[in-house]
């Protein structure tokens, strides 16, 4: 085998007796021992079996390797959701007195978690923009110990360099993190432009149908062990039956995600230009301000599109209600589009400065474009832009 879908599709957990193809549901809590020692070994770690489902699982153990196989990682461990995902890489790698050197464009949640919670451990921060790449290695401090980025960013679709960020974080020993969710690693793979770990919220593309949450981090095996130590005490399990669900997903995940990007595409090229829209932000439209960089280190433009209504936040607000096919919804990363209005919801309780600096202007729509036919998605779009 060849290419890694292929390893990755094809990796599975070893079959039991019954010789299924696909991987059972082990929705147990607990594993079995024959006798005291089996089970004094496990505990003692000299063996690798199942103990508990806290710690690990056949199911989550499948999905775990099929994407560290498509990330190009040593080792891996998942989570809950997207978020636990996140937390545990800060928790288990940082402490008091540490500073994590952010992207300031990041996921509302994650901005939460550093600017509210990790100060109560004494984890200092601070926020670059992703656009200006000359003042990063300025805002690396004596404490430095992780430098955290998404790319392209949620939701205003900025771009990290991945190799400039990481040859920063190389030459000052720096631990780089970088949340892979928008990209998914059939586009982008940060391992190897130089990431020590990638986080992921497995509840959008990995999933990619909008049931279950889930979420990873995999990377370098000696800083995923400190991870899986912390989560195995502090409980942030992925269930099993989530995993199964995300595992199967992951055998459709190129197929799937090619055929997003090619939808996104079609629908940001058509619409650039609208007379509705001031601008349509696309990694993949030469017009996006870090195109070239995107061209760089991503095999195509994923699957959201943004916009911004000429109008600002009451043109928002129409155009969702005008829509009939797209999906008002707080996910992202479905077989169904999705359109959201950032202003108005998930960023409406931020300052209109705070929204700015990230790339949040008023009439921004973000369209999580699906797998319907793409005509259908741009007349719809097109009526409710006719209708504002
Ligand atoms: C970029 C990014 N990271 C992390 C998360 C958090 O994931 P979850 O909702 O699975 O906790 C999200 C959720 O939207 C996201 O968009």
């Amino acid at each position: 085998m060849k290419h890694r879908i292929t390893k990755a599709i094809r990796k599975q957990i070893d079959r039991t007796n019954e010789m299924e193809h696909s991987m059972p549901l082990f929705l147990t809590s607990s594993f079995c021992f024959e006798n005291a020692e089996d089970m004094r070994a496990a505990f003692a770690d000299e063996t690798d079996d199942n103990i508990y489902s806290r710690f690990s699982n056949p199911n989550v153990q499948e999905f775990v390797d099929r994407l560290c196989v498509l990330e190009g990682a040593e080792a891996g461990f998942a989570t809950a959701s997207g978020m636990s995902a996140v937390f545990s890489s800060f928790m288990a790698l940082l402490k008091q007195g540490d500073h994590l050197l952010s992207c300031n464009a990041i996921f509302g949640s994650t901005h939460t978690v550093i600017t509210k919670y990790l100060p109560k451990f004494g984890i200092e921060h601070s926020y670059f923009a992703a656009d200006k790449p000359e003042e990063w290695e300025s805002m690396v401090r004596p404490n430095t110990k992780m430098i955290y980025v998404e790319s392209p960013t949620n939701p205003g679709l900025d771009i990290i360099d991945l190799e400039a960020i990481s040859a920063l974080a190389k030459k000052h020993n720096i631990i780089l993190n970088v949340d892979n969710c928008f990209a998914t690693p059939v586009s982008q793979q940060p391992i190897n432009y130089g990431a020590d770990l990638v986080v992921h919220s497995a509840t959008k593309w990995l999933d990619g149908q909008g049931r279950v949450l889930g979420g990873a981090v995999v990377g370098r095996k000696d800083l995923i062990k400190e991870i899986f130590l912390f989560c195995r005490s502090t409980g942030p399990a992925l269930s099993p039956f989530n995993a199964w669900v995300l595992s199967k997903s992951i055998e459709t995940l190129e197929v799937r995600m090619e055929r997003h990007a090619s939808n996104a595409l079609f629908l940001a090229q058509s619409l650039e230009g609208h007379e509705k829209i001031n601008w349509v932000k696309y990694p993949f439209l030469s017009s996006h301000p870090q195109h070239a960089i995107a061209k760089k280190q991503m095999r195509d433009g994923g699957g959201i599109v943004c916009f911004e209504l000429k109008g600002g936040v009451e043109a928002g607000r129409k155009f969702l209600d005008s829509l009939q096919v797209l999906s008002l919804t707080a996910n992202l990363g479905d077989s169904r589009s999705i359109a959201s209005h950032p202003a108005s919801t998930t960023h409406a309780k931020l300052t209109e400065e705070e929204r700015q600096s990230v790339s949040i202007t008023p009439g921004l729509i973000r369209i999580s474009v699906g797998l319907e036919h793409r005509e259908d998605i741009l007349d719809d779009i097109r009526k409710a832009l006719d209708a504002i």
